[in-house]
């Protein structure tokens, strides 16, 4: 049997940034082939249309929301439409998340202001829009998507700092929504060969330098982080909560 079999299931980012398959994409149609009713969000309209009609050609069950999830209003008026098209979701994808230019001496004001509303902010304003019907419905889970430069230094101050905020909200949310019997867990993310990262490994230095990083020596793709992501969405993860689950190959544990 599928694993999300009749759920309602939000993705935010669930186009690509540009050609091929970035992580919420693949998450998108991968909950829609574990059977999910799955509402698709992104601000571009063209990049989940693509998402859709990947969704729609396989025979899955999908509805689109256009909107900047950046902004509270808006992720209530996108939650809002989800629950008219499917009802309540069950299960909710944070992925939406941006990089960043600048390191701690040269970083703008509103670059950093930018880089919290867009990973971070988005996160708790689509939580708060979810959870009501969530509660509601007895339960559900959260999936927030982090980096391993929450853990690590890697370029650009911003990036981490705010994914680190994502790594406590999902713990915090974890603890305090146990009760509610809602899960709350993160993907870790490593160095994943998606359309956003592809232009900086044109560079083949720069790429044999990451790949060198990783003790499995090969990126990964976005299908391996959906993977995680259905079984963190199902109840195959029924007892996991607060995890912060690296998909990095062993970047993380490297010597
Ligand atoms: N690719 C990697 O190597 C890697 C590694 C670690 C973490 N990540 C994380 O993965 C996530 C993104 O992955 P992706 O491949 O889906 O990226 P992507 O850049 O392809 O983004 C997916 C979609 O998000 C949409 N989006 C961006 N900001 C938005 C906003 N404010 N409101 C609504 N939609 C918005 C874009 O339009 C795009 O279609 C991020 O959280 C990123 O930090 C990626």
């Amino acid at each position: 049997m599928p694993l999300l079999e009749g759920r309602v299931a939000i993705v935010t980012g669930a186009g690509s940034i540009r050609e091929g398959i970035g992580n919420g994409k693949a998450v998108a149609v991968r909950f829609a082939r574990e059977g999910a009713k799955v509402f698709a969000i992104d601000r571009n309209a063209d990049a989940v249309a693509e998402t859709a009609e990947m969704i729609r050609a396989e025979g899955g069950e999908v509805a689109v929301g256009i909107g900047d999830v950046s902004s509270k209003a808006e992720c209530e008026r996108l939650v809002q439409e989800a629950t008219e098209t499917f009802g309540a979701a069950t299960v909710l994808h944070n992925n939406v998340g941006i990089g960043v230019p600048g390191e701690v001496g040269d970083i703008g004001e509103d670059t950093w202001k930018r880089a919290f509303s867009v990973n971070v902010d988005s996160m708790l304003f689509m939580c708060q829009a979810a959870l009501p019907g969530m509660i509601d419905s007895g339960g559900g889970s959260i999936i927030n998507i982090s980096t391993v430069a929450s853990m690590r230094a890697f370029p650009g101050v911003a990036y981490g700092t705010t994914k680190g905020a994502v790594n406590s909200f999902t713990t915090t949310l974890a603890g305090r929504l146990a009760r509610h019997n809602i899960r709350v867990n993160a993907i870790v993310p490593g160095y994943i060969d998606t359309p956003l990262v592809a232009p900086v490994w044109e560079n083949e230095s720069v790429r044999e330098a990451n790949l060198r990083q990783v003790p499995m020596r090969r990126f990964g793709t976005a299908w391996e982080i959906a993977s995680v992501a259905a079984f963190l969405a199902s109840d195959e993860s029924s007892y996991v909560t607060g995890a912060l689950l690296p998909v990095d190959g062993g970047l993380l544990v490297r010597l």
